[in-house]
């Protein structure tokens, strides 16, 4: 007889428990089947199925263009390698900021098409009737506050956010109205390390910064730029781990030697 472990699965009450035993949140973005299922198998708490897949997926200057269709097919591929991890799915641009309706379907058809856990909406007060319906509808939602990609011709620049004190009153009014509104955690993009440690404090669910210091519950990163795949973007909050782009330049140019000079099947790569 085998003894099959049982995989102990994170869901929303975990990370609110990690966070009242202040045990970080370790959250990381996946696209694909092959990399979620590694990622979940090394002990990712949260996978998330970013719309970041415009940019590093699909090549896009920007997150704007990625359809609803295309992130549930992203999604859907994660969810079947997926054992352990919580996977948050994003609602791209244009499929819940018109109103609350649209917001509801979006969420819906995501969590229906993939078997995604979660979705994730940017903004505040501007979405937060949306984000009740969503709650209500019993999809658990994943707020965005900050830099929010989704944003960038209104803010014009990538730079940090609410540096100024009007825009940081604005975010820590907004994270209790997410709060309020049932959230179960909210990414904070680019701000300030002490801003967003004084919002982390204020609330009882789990703050995920990227670019926003050392004291928020948990992180995030996009797997392209922690693994080195994409090698442009180097901000200064971003650490990378490895330099897959220079490994892969490696293998791929000694596979196409081996097969230029034949080299490459030997035979005991041969039938
Ligand atoms: O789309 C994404 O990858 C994100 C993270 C940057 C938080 O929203």
């Amino acid at each position: 007889m085998s003894i099959q472990k049982e995989i102990k699965k994170i869901t929303t009450h975990t990370l609110q428990k990690m966070k009242a035993s202040s045990e970080k949140i370790a959250m990381l973005t996946a696209y694909d089947y092959s990399f979620a299922g590694i990622f979940d198998a090394i002990g990712v708490d949260v996978i998330l199925v970013g719309d970041s897949a415009s940019n590093v997926m699909a090549g896009h200057e920007t997150t704007l263009p990625i359809t609803l269709d295309q992130m549930i097919y992203h999604a859907a591929s994660v969810i079947r390698a997926v054992k352990r991890s919580l996977v948050v799915v994003d609602l791209p641009f244009g499929t819940y900021q018109s109103n609350s309706d649209i917001a509801l379907a979006s969420s819906i058809r995501i969590m229906k098409e993939t078997g995604a856990h979660a979705i994730k909406l940017e903004g505040g007060e501007e979405v937060l009737e949306s984000i009740q319906r969503i709650v209500k509808a019993g999809i658990p939602v994943m707020g965005h506050l900050g830099l929010t990609p989704q944003s960038i011709y209104q803010f014009g620049t990538y730079a940090v956010r609410a540096t100024q004190d009007d825009e940081a009153e604005k975010l820590q009014k907004d994270i209790k109205l997410l709060e309020q509104a049932g959230c179960f955690g909210v990414v904070l993009e680019k701000i300030p390390a002490l801003l967003a440690q004084k919002v982390t404090q204020s609330v009882q669910i789990p703050t995920i910064g990227i670019g926003a210091g050392p004291y928020c519950d948990g992180q995030v990163l996009v797997m392209h730029d922690m693994l080195g795949i994409n090698t442009e973007f180097k901000p200064r909050f971003l650490r990378q781990y490895l330099n897959l782009h220079e490994q892969i330049t490696k293998a791929v140019g000694q596979y196409i030697q081996d097969v230029k000079n034949n080299h490459f099947p030997n035979q005991s790569e041969s039938y």
